[in-house]
């Protein structure tokens, strides 16, 4: 093949290190999304081959044929009329030869434009056709204009060609990252209906407890000539049972809130501090002692601190009510960053609120985050949901780690500055 001869020769020649690549390579690959990623590209290989204006190209499998779909400094709607059809004579040419066109070109690879390419290509004065290739397939086109013809001697179309294969690496990768987000959102949605599933089964079976209790004993009433005080003494635990449910739906509506937190800015410590203060006097009921380790101050956050106050309270109470028979509970407080995937760093508060407690046994802990789980006799088990939603409206996590006869330690993370 006739690229493989050039593309050796150029590497030979440039050392596939290039700096002005590598560079091209890292701009295309911190593009967000695809759109931006057109963009940049256009605008990236517009600055390299020295023109006034790009256009990026992509496949229309309706019109089969590469059509603009962006452009830095063009509008690629006024070029409505380039239309690079998969059966014409420049797609072809380009699949073959995996080379830039020039137009003119030096090597009089220009002549193999079809009459409407040719034409399209004059009006819109295009002087530049770079293929977007990655692994033989074409995956776009750039077309770069200027109103006078670019310098395209010596190793410039070579080195052209090589810019735009990084753009076509980079829309491969881009096209993959998309098609892992489409399967992680499928997912998601499938884990979603399913925790719904759960929950109506879990609210069904807790309101409908109560509601046979509530049934039964309306019909003795009913039924029964029975004294009032008796009847009175009934009704009162009809009451209870109404409240019951009510409780049951209040828990849930407030588990279910629309996803809106008041946002100002809050110290973590401070937060730490006071849901600490609240859990004292409960801790020391159960002869729990509360050691507080803060490293560094202040930890700011954006969110909302009576959110974040009742999940440290939640994960405080279970921590004391783990130990009937005493203990100690560590609450940490920290700051750490670490790496995302584009490879900039994220900076974190961390909460730690570890115990000396029983522990669970995976079986509990695979569980603790289902609505309604509990192991207390007068638990809701809403407390651990409702704590997670509350930290990943704050775009944070919850982890809480566990080992029977070691304790448990439950961390949050809550980014650190301002939530978006
Ligand atoms: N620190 C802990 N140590 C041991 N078990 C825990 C701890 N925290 C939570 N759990 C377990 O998780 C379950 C669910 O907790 P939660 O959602 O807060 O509901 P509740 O406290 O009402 O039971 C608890 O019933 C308990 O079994
Ligand atoms: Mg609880």
């Amino acid at each position: 093949m006739i690229w493989t001869r050039w593309w050796e020769r150029w590497r030979w020649r440039h050392g596939s290190r290039d700096p002005a690549l590598h560079d091209l390579a890292t701009t295309f690959a911190l593009a967000e999304d695809f759109p931006a990623l057109r963009a940049v590209i256009a605008r990236r290989l517009r600055e390299v081959a020295g023109g006034e204006a790009a256009l990026f190209c992509e496949y229309h499998p309706v019109r089969r044929a590469y059509v603009p779909t962006a452009g830095d400094r063009i509008d690629p709607d006024s070029c409505a009329d380039i239309a690079i059809h998969l059966d014409g004579p420049l797609v072809k040419w380009l699949g073959v030869n995996q080379e830039a066109m020039g137009h003119p070109d030096p090597r009089g690879a220009h002549d193999f434009l079809g009459p409407e390419e040719r034409a399209a290509f004059d009006a819109h004065r295009v002087r530049l056709c770079l293929p977007l290739i990655s692994v033989n397939r074409l995956l776009g086109i750039a077309l770069v204009v200027s109103s006078t013809p670019l310098a395209l001697r010596g190793d410039r179309i070579a080195f052209l060609t090589a810019c735009g294969r990084q753009a076509g690496l980079a829309c491969e990768a881009a096209g993959r990252r998309g098609q892992e987000l489409h399967r992680l959102r499928s997912e998601q949605h499938a884990a979603r209906l399913a925790i719904a599933g759960r929950l109506a089964a879990a609210v069904a079976h807790e309101v409908r407890n109560p509601l046979t209790v509530i049934r039964s004993t309306m019909q003795l009433i009913l039924e029964v000539d029975w004294p009032w005080e008796q009847k009175r003494a009934l009704l009162q635990s009809v009451m209870e049972e109404v409240d019951r449910i009510d409780g049951t739906v209040g828990r849930l509506l407030h588990l279910s809130r629309p996803a809106e937190i008041e946002c100002v800015e809050v110290d973590m410590n401070a937060v730490a501090e006071e849901a600490v203060a609240f859990a004292q006097a409960y801790g020391a009921g159960a002869g729990v002692t509360l050691v507080r380790k803060s490293t560094r101050r202040p930890l700011r956050v954006t969110g909302d601190p009576r959110e974040l106050r009742s999940v440290l309270l939640n994960l405080l109470l279970n921590a004391c009510q783990a130990m009937d028979a005493g203990g100690v509970v560590t609450v940490r407080t920290d700051l750490v960053t670490r790496p995302r995937s584009d490879g900039t760093l994220q900076a974190l508060t961390v909460v730690e609120i570890g115990d000396t407690g029983p522990g669970m046994a995976p079986d509990v802990l695979a569980r603790v985050f289902d609505p309604f789980f509990t192991t207390k006799a007068t638990g809701t088990g809403l407390g651990l949901p409702a704590s997670l939603e509350i930290v990943q409206r704050h775009g944070g996590e919850l982890r809480l780690a566990s080992e029977p006869g070691r304790g448990t330690l439950a961390t949050v993370l809550i980014p650190a500055g301002s939530v978006d």
